[in-house]
């Protein structure tokens, strides 16, 4: 191919991630995760995640280029996540693009996570034709996000104001005695409850609440009625129907996750709809998401798995689309943005 190899560095959370693209075609997805490290805290610890990214970056980027059967001289641009994300854990990547740039000669991109997380979806299914509605549900972030132009342009519609979606199927699967990572526990529960049995609150849906916080979402009262709900069983004597809970709390998510990125949708007039993020694996948010945009007339599109969790091919894939619109490069001496 004559377009540009692009190799991606994302260091934003627990993920090492290093990927190789050409365009949006997909040539490596080399990940390594901290997530085991992180297992016995009940949640990512940045200290930890910054440590364990140093440790692997080079054996990653190694991975990579074997699996794209290149050397690092093939490399034309390296693109790395900006921001946002854990201030430590951004700082390992960005230094490693930066001594790569510095090493190869070549041009370095610092690129926003979130809008990588819709570049992915480019690997899966090719170019999309922009404006689209994102919505990112992670371990680290929720967001509804406004892509006009995925080189240039998103805006942030909405976010949580508390809990991450993730981050709320990890706390509400401790108070039910399940495990962490807690996605995939409580879907298992789930699948053996009945989502009706219990109705728990949708955060940010009342009339007043939507006026404010239209496209917010908030998963902290969910939480609490979670843990108020087995409070009083076990007061009470009685045996806490964990499948009941699980299903009755992610069925709360999904309804809301997806009432608020359709609603956005249709207020501004798109039509297509990009699902990414960890908890986009959930069986129930796909399955829901994708009635409720078939019934809308909405284009639903999500990437596999693997590219929907955090991984260094969404930010090659980011870059690919900024180096192809010729936009200058970032200076050698940008600094990276929990923020951004
Ligand atoms: O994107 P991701 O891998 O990265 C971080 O945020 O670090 O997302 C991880 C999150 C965790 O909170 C996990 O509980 C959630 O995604 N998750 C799920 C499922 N699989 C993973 N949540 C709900 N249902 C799942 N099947
Ligand atoms: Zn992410």
């Amino acid at each position: 191919s004559d377009q540009p190899l692009i190799l991606g560095i994302e260091t934003s959370c627990d993920e090492t991630g290093v990927g190789l693209v050409r365009g949006t075609t997909l040539l490596a997805n080399a990940v390594a995760s901290s997530v085991d490290e992180h297992v016995r805290f009940g949640g990512v610890v940045p200290e930890v995640a910054s440590r364990a990214h140093l440790e692997a970056m080079v054996p990653t980027l190694h991975r990579a280029l074997a699996e794209a059967g290149a050397g690092l001289g093939d490399v034309d641009a390296v693109a790395v996540t900006a921001g946002p994300g854990l201030a430590g854990a951004l700082m390992v990547g960005v230094s490693a693009a930066k001594a790569l740039a510095v090493a190869l000669d070549k041009p370095l991109y610092g690129v926003n996570h979130l809008v990588g997380h819709v570049a992915a979806e480019q690997l899966e299914n090719g170019p999309l034709a922009e404006p689209v509605v994102a919505l990112l549900v992670s371990g680290g972030h929720t967001e509804i996000l406004l892509v006009e132009d995925i080189a240039t342009s998103a805006t942030l519609l909405g976010q949580t104001l508390d809990d991450a979606a993730g981050e709320a199927f990890d706390k509400v699967a401790r108070l039910i005695g399940l495990k962490y990572p807690g996605g995939p526990n409580i879907q298992r529960a789930a699948a053996d409850g009945d989502p009706g049995a219990i109705r728990f609150p949708r955060g940010l849906t009342g009339q007043r609440d939507l006026e404010r916080h239209r496209y917010d979402f908030s998963f902290s009262g969910l939480k609490t009625a979670v843990a108020r709900w087995v409070e009083t069983a076990e007061r009470e004597g009685r045996a806490v129907p964990v499948g009941d809970v699980a299903a009755g709390f992610q069925e709360a998510v999904a309804d809301v996750l997806t009432r608020k990125a359709v609603l956005a949708c249709q207020e501004r007039g798109i039509s297509t709809m990009v699902l990414a993020g960890g908890v986009a694996a959930n069986a129930r948010l796909r399955e829901l998401t994708r009635s409720r945009c078939a019934a809308a007339g909405i284009e639903l599109r999500q990437p596999r798995f693997s590219l929907c969790t955090d991984n260094g091919a969404m930010i090659a894939a980011l870059g690919a689309a900024v180096v192809e619109r010729d936009l200058p490069p970032s200076s050698l001496d940008f600094a990276s943005d929990s923020s951004l």
